[in-house]
């Protein structure tokens, strides 16, 4: 075992793809951007396709370069773009390009071969995405470009804020009129997506022909609504690295935030916040030694933290599980960093080794 690791069950992905992907009913894209939310994402997108996934989605095209370089032929859409992107290499590469902006479609339309794009509506979450007000012109001009083969519109999309179910269904809403007002321009998209995990999940107006999957295929639910059957697929831990046998009144890690309060043991974890381990959870969170749950005492420090564990009988070379079947969630971890489940797999760091379990 790696003295820090990640144990990243595929199984546990293809299982959840295959049992999302029949909630919702519809064609599944499961999106491995950010190195596969700290999984792996060729790995990860590998074990997606293999449970079913029909497409990949990732943030930008290094991302889909990535996922090509490492032989994935499936279908990869990519939709957050340098201003100096070389859209060229991506259409040899076979990449669907995501288009927020005319000067995207442009560029695209400027290449000798004829790219697949996937048009991207803002239907209210404010990020990407063509604004209704932009929206009209942008599809005359795709649909101008199609006529004369410089491009393919194969998609319409967009993406939902998940503040609450009214909300989304007005996104719906604005939505379907956008992609009546690409209709209408001539433009006839065999993919229309809008929902990720959460609207695919909870919400059927929003499934249209596709559903983009993220971090439901970790095993993590997007909200507080739990899902039966979901497998978190990461589990984090590392070595106990030193023990040490201290007496009462001894300060523990930067500031002395911590003081013990008897004679006790403190065992020292190798993982800190290089390694994505938050500082905000220093004192509150728990890590489970030998079954036995145990409390960060003090600051979590750049590359270690320290935990009290009073008399247990810890020794070097024990595993402290951070996170996942032996040991508390990432949702409680979240809750303890006052954050969500998604930063908490996605910020594991470089140094962490990922190991494959089939
Ligand atoms: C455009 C887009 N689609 C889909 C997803 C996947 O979302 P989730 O992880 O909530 O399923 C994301 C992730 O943030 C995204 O940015």
């Amino acid at each position: 075992m790696s003295m820090r690791e990640a144990r990243v069950d595929l199984g546990a992905i293809a299982g959840n793809v295959q049992l999302l992907r029949g909630l919702a009913g519809v064609d599944a894209m499961a999106v491995v951007k950010a190195n596969g939310y700290g999984h792996g994402a060729v790995p990860a997108a590998r074990a997606a396709l293999e449970g079913g996934a029909a497409w990949l989605g990732v943030a930008d095209l290094a991302e889909a370069h990535e996922l090509r370089a490492a032989g994935i032929t499936a279908p990869v859409l990519a939709w957050i773009h340098d201003p100096a992107a070389d859209f060229a290499e991506a259409v040899a590469a076979g990449i669907d390009v995501g288009v927020s902006s005319a000067a995207q479609l442009e560029a695209l339309a400027a290449l000798p071969g004829r790219a697949e794009v996937q048009l991207k509506f803002d239907s209210g979450l404010g990020r990407n995405g063509a604004t209704a007000a932009d929206w009209p012109a942008l599809v005359e001009a795709a649909a101008g470009h199609e006529r004369a083969g410089r491009v393919h519109v194969r998609g319409v999309w967009s993406h939902l804020s998940n503040t609450g179910d009214d909300e989304d269904a007005a996104q719906a809403d604005a939505f379907a009129q956008a992609l009546d007002a690409a209709r209408a321009a001539g433009l006839a998209p065999d993919l229309v997506h809008l929902a990720a995990t959460a609207g695919a999940l909870h919400l059927p107006a929003t499934r249209f022909g596709m559903v983009r999957f993220g971090v439901g295929i970790y095993g993590l639910a997007p909200d507080d609504r739990p899902v039966a059957g979901l497998r978190p697929a990461m589990e984090l831990s590392a070595s106990v690295v030193a023990t040490k046998r201290v007496p009462a009144g001894h300060g523990v890690s930067y500031g002395y935030d911590h003081v013990t309060s008897a004679e006790t043991t403190l065992a020292l974890i190798p993982l800190g916040y290089a390694d994505g381990i938050p500082r905000s959870a220093s004192g509150r969170a728990e890590v489970s030694i030998d079954g036995v749950r145990h409390r960060i005492a003090g600051r979590v420090a750049m590359d270690q933290f320290v935990v009290d564990v009073g008399d247990s009988p810890v020794a070097v070379g024990d595993r402290a599980v951070l996170f996942g079947a032996d040991g508390p969630s990432a949702e409680e971890w979240a809750a303890w960093a006052a954050t969500i489940n998604y930063e908490i797999v996605t910020r594991i760091g470089g140094r962490v080794a990922r190991v494959y379990v089939p």
